[in-house]
């Protein structure tokens, strides 16, 4: 075993009132050396632990987290927090959802939960995800959904539909529209509309696309014409009520009888929210244990652009999701919109509750958000326990969306974890 100290001691905090394990390394192989130094943050000194906390050797994330998002976190991360720092029935928040990989997770492992994000798709993609359907039920009730041929978007999306395709897009699209506008929308029909606003543009005949990028990256049509080209590609028939029940199916092939159980508990409980997370005035305050979170790094990543073809699948105004969400041009702004985010996030925590606060790997790592973050919680009147690196070791170097896994071949997240006293 690394010789890591544990956390309890080492936070001097009360492990009695808890179930789980508590201490940082207790699940670490031998191969995994970890590596501490000291951060200095104006007076006080912060421990910062480098190692390979969760990838290698660890259990398998739940099929249900396979939803495509820019910029989201491996299951395996909240993981890690939830089971050392809460119990069961705990509350679970995620100020900066996406996809909700802190609020499935939680939900599986029974903590109640709470997820937030400025764009309304978060909610389309978490929600069914938390009281999923049967498979027997989405085949049945998509058997029931009416095709039209004749059916044509309102915009021209023939550089990435065959006409057929298209079609039953559209007809789904009102299918499901109408369903929300007469409030009859219910679990089944809210699954199929996160299944196809995943399937809606990909890489491969899994998707209703010609080749494209991900759903989660859409391109513009003019772009599309010119992949169209470059690839001498035009769009072919897909069948989307099969490629919605195989995605289905795929979803939920890993979901034990147990995670349908808590998932049921959690979810009459759960708390979804689509707002600012500077102002999340329906969470009531010192209500959460623990918050795990990725904030939007700077303006990498366009969220609101990025997702303008599932936005127009659900009705979503892309604009009005624009100006929501944070796109900081600079790391003054970026702090000060995280400022106001730190102060919401101690109203709402518990006494003795803690944040663990992730932040990329940046402009090749230059730029260290965790020195940033440090102090803005600290000045939020949380104490700084301790910064997380988990470095993992990639057998190919990659760089997506300008977030780097670096030259060496390790890839990390920094993780800042604090408390509140
Ligand atoms: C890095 S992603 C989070 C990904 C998430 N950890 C996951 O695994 O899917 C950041 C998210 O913050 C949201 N966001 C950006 N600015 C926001 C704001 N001011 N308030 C609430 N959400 C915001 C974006 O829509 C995006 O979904």
């Amino acid at each position: 075993m690394p010789a890591g100290p544990n956390l309890a001691t080492l936070l001097g905090s009360d492990d009695q009132k808890y179930r789980q394990p508590r201490d940082l390394f207790d699940d670490e192989s031998e191969e995994s050396p970890v590596t501490e130094d000291l951060i200095q943050v104006g007076k006080s000194e912060v421990r910062r632990f480098v190692g390979e906390f969760w990838t290698s050797g660890q259990r398998q994330a739940s099929s249900l987290h396979e939803v495509s998002y820019r910029a989201c976190f491996k299951p395996q991360l909240p993981h890690y927090f939830i089971k050392r720092f809460t119990k069961e029935g705990d509350t679970v928040y995620d100020p900066f959802g996406g996809r909700g990989t802190t609020a499935v997770e939680a939900a599986l492992m029974g903590r109640r939960i709470i997820s937030n994000d400025g764009n309304p798709l978060s909610r389309i993609l978490l929600s069914p995800r938390l009281c999923p359907p049967s498979l027997m039920e989405v085949e049945k009730r998509l058997e029931a959904i009416k095709y039209r041929k004749s059916l044509k978007a309102d915009i021209d999306l023939s550089m990435f539909y065959d006409s057929e395709t298209e079609s039953e897009i559209v007809s789904l699209k009102r299918f499901l529209q109408d369903k929300s506008e007469t409030g009859q929308e219910d679990i089944v029909d809210a699954w199929i509309r996160m299944v196809a606003t995943n399937r809606l543009t990909g890489h491969s005949p899994g998707f209703f696309s010609v080749y494209t990028f991900p759903p989660n990256q859409a391109v513009s049509p003019e772009s599309q014409k010119k992949i169209n080209e470059r690839r001498k590609q035009k769009p072919e028939y897909r069948d989307t009520k099969e490629l919605i029940l195989r995605k289905s199916r795929s979803l939920l092939s890993k979901v034990t009888t147990e995670q349908r159980v808590n998932l049921q508990r959690v979810y009459q409980f759960a708390q979804l929210l689509t707002e600012d997370a500077r102002n999340t005035r329906a969470i009531r305050s010192a209500s959460v244990q623990l918050t795990v979170t990725s904030p939007p790094f700077l303006d990498i990543v366009e969220y609101a652009g990025d997702n303008w073809l599932r936005c127009w699948f659900n009705g979503i105004d892309v604009d009005a999701v624009a100006r929501t969400i944070t796109m900081a041009k600079s790391i003054g702004d970026w702090t000060r919109v995280m400022g106001g985010v730190f102060k919401e996030l101690y109203r709402v925590t518990k006494l003795g509750g803690w944040v663990a606060f992730e932040v990329g790997e940046i402009r090749n790592a230059t730029l260290k958000l965790e020195e940033h973050v440090m102090p803005l919680g600290i000045d939020a009147g949380f104490s700084c326990e301790a910064v997380l690196i988990n470095q993992q070791t990639f057998t190919k170097t990659s760089n997506l969306w300008g977030v780097k896994n670096n030259e060496a071949g390790t890839n990390s997240n920094r993780i800042v974890i604090f408390r509140r006293q």
